[in-house]
């Protein structure tokens, strides 16, 4: 049993080691957390194309850029050759079209600038100023690495509740592989306020010191939740495994822990009974009597 108990501790670090270090979950769109803030890209959510011609006599190029901040773009319609499509998995993409007078328009680069499934999803990046919320964010997101080039998209979100969220970014600039753009919208605006949900935004620094409390904790919540769960999970498989394959045991037995686990809910209404009637007492009384 003590080995059981010491392969037990030694699991639960790992996993507790597995989780810490784990990369910050999944991209959430709708409550992204940058520099202690929440911001909802919820309302940029959809694929977005821009495309611009060049004259290149004696032809003109069209460049495509498409996109979406929260996802995978939509796989092209089953009209667009298998070859001129964007690969599965992109967020970002570029396709590079070629008109010459009266020929077929040809497609001659065609490539993701970010996500392709095999990375990471997107990161976000601010400077927070002070209490203030940050009044620009950096999406930052890797794509493939093709002839030694690292295709990245950086897109510069900036909190302007001017403008519409159905508005359109703007490319700034492709440097060394990387897309740069810019857009202007409410919804890069932190969201402030508790209970009224957002969008508001701007306040005082106390409210969005208040948000950013909020923030963190709530992170650290999930954490330790996470931790306690595949602690517990782990202590099950590994405590049925020891029982069945080491003391050969069957049925309930398996168990770890048997008698512990069938006496833990008498345990447990006994603690509440005795916390009731603490707090009873302490009503009727005034005083409790220790
Ligand atoms: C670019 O030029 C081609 C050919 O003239 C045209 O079909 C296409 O719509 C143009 N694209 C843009 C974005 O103006």
């Amino acid at each position: 049993m003590r080995i059981f108990r010491m392969w037990a501790v030694a699991a639960v670090a790992a996993v507790a080691a597995v989780a810490l270090g784990r990369p910050a979950a999944a991209f959430d769109c709708k409550k992204a957390q940058v520099a202690g803030f929440t911001y909802d890209l919820g309302p940029l959510a959809r694929d977005i194309a821009l495309a611009s011609n060049a004259t290149t006599p004696p032809t003109v190029t069209e460049t495509t850029y498409t996109l979406n901040l929260c996802g995978p773009l939509a796989a092209a319609p089953d009209s667009t050759p298998a070859i001129d499509r964007c690969p599965a998995g992109a967020w970002v993409c570029r396709t590079v079209t070629n008109f010459k007078k009266d020929e077929k328009p040809r497609v001659v680069e065609v490539g993701a600038l970010a996500g392709t499934g095999s990375h990471d999803g997107p990161t976000l990046e601010a400077q927070a100023s002070g209490s203030d919320a940050p009044k620009q964010l950096h999406w930052k997101m890797v794509g493939p690495t093709i002839e030694g080039v690292e295709w990245s998209t950086d897109i510069t979100l900036v909190c302007d509740k001017g403008a519409k969220n159905e508005g359109q970014p703007k490319v700034t600039g492709l440097k060394a592989g990387v897309l740069e753009l810019e857009w202007s919208a409410p919804a890069a605006c932190a969201l402030s306020g508790d209970s009224d949900g957002g969008g508001g935004g701007g306040g005082d620094g106390g409210e969005d010191g208040d948000n950013r409390d909020k923030g963190s904790s709530g992170g650290i919540l999930s954490t330790v939740t996470t931790i306690a769960f595949f602690s517990f999970a782990l202590y099950l498989v590994v405590g049925v495994m020891y029982k069945f394959l080491v003391v050969r045991a069957r049925g309930l037995d398996v168990i770890p822990n048997l008698a512990f686990w069938r006496e833990f809910p008498y345990l447990c209404t006994d603690f509440a009974q005795h916390v009731w009637s603490m707090v009873g007492n302490r009503r009727h009384a005034g005083y409790s009597v220790v």
